[in-house]
């Protein structure tokens, strides 16, 4: 089976960067088909901490091709910053290891600008965006005002567009929201250095990918954010822009969705969630307090606390199941060791009636009641633990019990940062 996608089953922040670093071992190329700098993958490398937001978590193996596809909306100071980072920790990221699509779209200033000054309107309504310009970037790629990285390495055609866009980007930042409008020349001369330097790593991703698969290589499809967040199937408007899970690769890639032949999701054992909109499991009592404080749920790219709660198995089976995952990853199990009782909503209650099934209407989902059951916890460090059967039987029992709850085998489960804390299921 040499294609593999695995994504995000919940509302991001999953610990994808450590499964996919794990993961990319038995990979040739491990690629990135949406989002952008809002992400933040961590993994830990022999106590070592490495902060990925766009460079896929392959980057930390030698001899993988990590590949920026053409459905990200990239931050280019902040690629190279991560590219430079890398470096000077002794990770050489150069044109054999990393290649970006041409056809990837470029993150401004003004989009910077004009997502912080957007949420600042909505007000009360704003959606907590990371205020990377995601939303903008990619609201202009539908709108076919967009830059490219193509576009970056062609001088000419760069102060051309870049010219015409930046006008009615002014009229908006200067006369609508009534701040300092951005300096075209600057920004042209920033642009003309970025794509300098990015040049040299710009190639068809698409063609490379599809000719790696018919050669048989082993290929990773990296999600970013979770599909709950997905803008066509998430929590709408509290979504990120892109599509986050499998359905993201065809179009974000340029790949046959037919040869994509296995999905995988990956849920904490808990859930969390950054920024504004429902939650159906949100604690925000001290049982949130203890999930934030056990897990350290603090936002790897802007550092925000996370809202926690329980683990929600109508919202990862709906993730799941329109995924068409074979298996899930459950992280963060030994975050739970500190918890003798441990509840799980089961299901929703709807207007007095129980609700198995996520509701699609964004009225509905604010409305629910999780149902919750308990399990008694295990109050056990599991953390120096490797294989499946060690584990204290209510740990068993609790994942035992999940997987029967949501529907789809497990894996593989993660029991600490770590890159080797992982306890295979081998199922
Ligand atoms: P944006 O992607 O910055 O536009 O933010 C839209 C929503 O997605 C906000 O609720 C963000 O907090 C959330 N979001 C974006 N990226 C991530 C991520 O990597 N992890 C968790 N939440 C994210």
């Amino acid at each position: 089976m040499p294609s593999l996608s695995v994504f995000g089953a919940q509302w991001g922040d999953e610990g994808k960067g450590k499964i996919i670093d794990n993961l990319a071992r038995d990979h040739d190329l491990v690629v990135r088909y949406q989002g952008g700098a809002n992400a933040g993958h961590t993994v830990v490398v022999g106590g070592e901490k490495f902060v990925l937001h766009q460079i896929p978590s392959g980057i930390l193996h030698d001899g993988k091709r990590n590949v920026i596809a053409g459905g990200l909306a990239i931050d280019p100071a902040t690629l190279l910053r991560e590219i430079d980072g890398l470096s000077e920790r002794g990770i050489e990221v150069h044109p054999g290891n990393l290649c970006v699509s041409g056809a990837a779209h470029v993150i401004f200033e003004h989009h910077r600008r004009i997502d912080r000054l957007s949420e600042r309107w909505l007000g009360d309504g704003r959606i907590g965006t990371t205020g990377r310009g995601i939303g903008p970037c990619y609201a202009d790629k539908a709108a076919r005002t967009g830059l490219r990285i193509a576009d970056l390495v062609d001088p000419d055609r760069l102060r051309q567009r870049l010219g015409a866009v930046l006008a009615e980007k002014n009229a908006l930042i200067g006369d609508v929201h009534g701040e300092e409008t951005l300096d075209f020349e600057a920004e042209l001369s920033a642009a003309l250095a970025f794509g300098e330097r990015l040049a040299p790593f710009v190639a068809d991703t698409g063609a490379e990918v599809r000719a790696a698969y018919r050669e048989g290589k082993r290929i990773l499809f990296e999600g970013a954010q979770g599909v709950l967040l997905d803008i066509d199937h998430g929590t709408y408007p509290y979504v990120t822009s892109s599509n986050t899970g499998v359905h993201g690769i065809g179009p974000g890639v340029g790949f046959p969705p037919n040869q994509i032949d296995r999905a995988w999701g990956i849920a904490k054992a808990y859930c969390t969630r950054v920024g504004e909109g429902p939650f159906p499991t949100e604690d925000e009592g001290e049982c949130g307090e203890r999930l934030r404080d056990e897990g350290n749920e603090y936002g790897a790219t802007t550092g925000r606390p996370r809202r926690c709660g329980w683990f929600d198995a109508v919202a990862v089976r709906y993730a799941l199941e329109l995924n068409g995952a074979q298996g899930w990853i459950m992280t963060n199990l030994d975050v739970l060791s500190a918890f003798s009782e441990i509840s799980v909503a089961s299901a929703y209650e709807l207007d007095g009636r129980a609700v198995d099934r996520y509701p699609a209407a964004l009225a509905s989902l604010a409305g629910v009641v999780p149902r919750y059951e308990s399990r008694p916890g295990w109050m056990e460090d599991i953390t120096g633990v490797r294989h499946y059967g060690d584990l204290p039987g209510a740990a068993r029992d609790y994942v035992e019990w999940i997987e029967t709850l949501v529907g789809v085998p497990i894996v593989l489960l993660s029991v600490g940062p770590e890159r080797d804390q992982v306890i295979p299921r081998g199922l």
